[in-house]
């Protein structure tokens, strides 16, 4: 047989073979016997080499074009193969005999599962929820609250300000404004909402926080209303053991005030006083400036810090724990 003859029948021996291959290991085979370092068109080619002088150029030319054919066809049958078995092998065999998995379920968070437990329990007592715009002016901040232009508590460093005139407000007694401007005695509401203040932020205080107000102005209203008020919301909130403490205090909108602190418990079995919110006797010059005849009416409000709350009947350390978002944390309540 001619060298051209055996370059010829080598092709078509592979060709055929190829077609055969029905698997990566006999693909491989197929390889190393034609196109490895020592098969048959390797051979093909260094026998050229003794070839006559005149027949080379077209001995030449019919190896290499089997070196390319065989070569074209290896990468369409590998193709091929690795098509039929892709179903098995791109993922992971499905049992369907298995579970399905659980999509995740969110849930309300804590601090609003606790501004609802709150409006639950002042709303046993006979209080309505009253709501006022987080962006306030200062007339209802502040002038209103009986709190002078040139009070420390306007100070532009402690307050949000976005305009001179306005800011997002420091606190919810903005809402005992707006509710009685628009209402007649007897008044009696709460307002739970968020309110900012540039504070420094660490274990007990943040510069965003909740609070709730509250305000009941009535005939004969007193002290010792605004203290069972709040001793009971207390005792329902947090349970009857819980450890409360009333102490006298300031507001310009309350005369006197107060400030009510709960007892908490450290992990090694201490305890610290925390206060919970600022409260007192709504201030004549209050009632008056919206039109109310302090000498027939009096009233009490109270102003909680909703977060205090929270940690306190969860023994949660610190309030970052809160507005972090983490879910395996929020996951537990
Ligand atoms: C007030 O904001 C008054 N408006 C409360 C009030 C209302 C008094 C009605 C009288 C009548 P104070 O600044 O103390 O008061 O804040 C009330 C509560 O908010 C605090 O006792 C505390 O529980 C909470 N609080 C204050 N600052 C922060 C803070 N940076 N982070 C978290 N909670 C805070």
């Amino acid at each position: 047989m001619s060298l051209l003859e055996d370059i010829l029948k080598t092709e078509a021996t592979a060709t055929a073979e190829l077609q055969a291959v029905a698997s990566a290991e006999e693909l491989e085979a197929w390889r190393i016997r034609y196109l490895g370092s020592k098969g048959a068109v390797k051979t093909a080619m260094q026998s050229l080499s003794q070839a006559p002088k005149e027949d080379k150029p077209a001995l030449g030319k019919a190896a290499n074009e089997m070196k390319n054919a065989l070569q074209a066809a290896f990468k369409v049958r590998t193709a091929e193969l690795a098509d039929s078995a892709a179903p098995r092998a791109a993922g992971p065999r499905i049992d369907v005999t298995l579970p399905g998995r659980r999509p995740a379920v969110g849930h309300r968070h804590i601090i609003t599962q606790t501004i609802d437990e709150i409006c639950e329990i002042f709303g046993r007592m006979g209080f309505t929820v009253a709501t006022g715009p987080e962006v306030e002016d200062e007339h209802h901040n502040f002038e209103a609250l009986n709190i002078p232009p040139a009070h420390p508590a306007r100070d532009p460093l402690d307050n949000f300000y976005i305009d001179p005139v306005t800011m997002l407000r420091s606190q919810t007694s903005t809402v005992q404004i707006r509710v009685m401007e628009n209402t007649t005695p007897p008044v009696r509401i709460i307002s739970p909402g968020r309110v900012y203040r540039p504070d420094t932020v660490d274990a007990t205080h943040s510069f965003m926080f909740y609070q709730v107000e509250g305000l009941y102005v009535d005939e004969g209203v007193t002290m010792a209303d605004l203290k069972t008020c709040l001793d009971q919301f207390c005792k329902t909130y947090f349970g009857r053991e819980v450890a409360t403490c009333f102490r006298p205090s300031f507001f310009p909108f309350t005369e006197p005030s107060g400030e009510v602190d709960i007892l908490f418990h450290r992990p090694d079995g201490s305890t610290h006083w925390v206060e919970l919110g600022g409260c007192g006797m709504v201030d004549p010059n209050v009632l008056e400036a919206v039109g109310y005849d302090s000498e027939r009416y009096t009233g009490y409000a109270f102003g909680l810090g909703i977060e205090r709350m929270v940690m306190r009947k969860h023994n949660i350390p610190d309030i970052r724990l809160l507005f972090e978002s983490d879910v395996r944390f929020l996951h537990q309540f």
